[in-house]
C-alpha cells in the first residue's frame, strides 16, 4: 500500500483559523496509523490566496484538500484513503 502524506498548513491564516488545534494530529496519526501515514507541518499551502479565508484551515491528505479542517475531518479523510470500512 502506498504511504499517505498529510500536510498541515501552519501558515498564518490557517493557524489563526484553527490549525493550532490540528497539531494534536502530530501525536494521533503516528500512534494510530504507524508508518502508513506521514505527517508534516508546512508553510502556507497557497490555498488561502486562491480561496476565501473562511475555508481555512487547510490540510492536504495526499491529493485531497480538506477545507475547514478539523481533527475528525482529517482522520475521516485518511481512513477513506486507506480504504477503512470498505471491506
Ligand atoms: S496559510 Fe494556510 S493555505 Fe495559506
Amino acid at each position: 500500500m502506498n504511504k499517505i502524506t498529510v500536510k498541515i498548513c501552519m501558515g498564518t491564516t490557517c493557524f489563526v483559523m484553527g490549525a493550532s488545534q490540528l497539531q494534536e494530529l502530530m501525536d494521533i496519526i503516528p500512534s494510530k496509523y504507524g508508518d502508513k501515514v506521514e505527517i508534516q507541518g508546512v508553510p502556507c499551502l497557497e490555498f488561502c490566496n486562491v480561496n476565501t479565508e473562511s475555508n481555512a484551515p487547510y490540510v492536504a491528505v495526499a491529493d485531497t484538500i480538506v477545507k475547514n479542517a478539523t481533527v475528525d475531518k482529517v482522520l475521516e479523510t485518511i481512513e477513506r484513503k486507506l480504504g477503512y470500512g470498505q471491506e
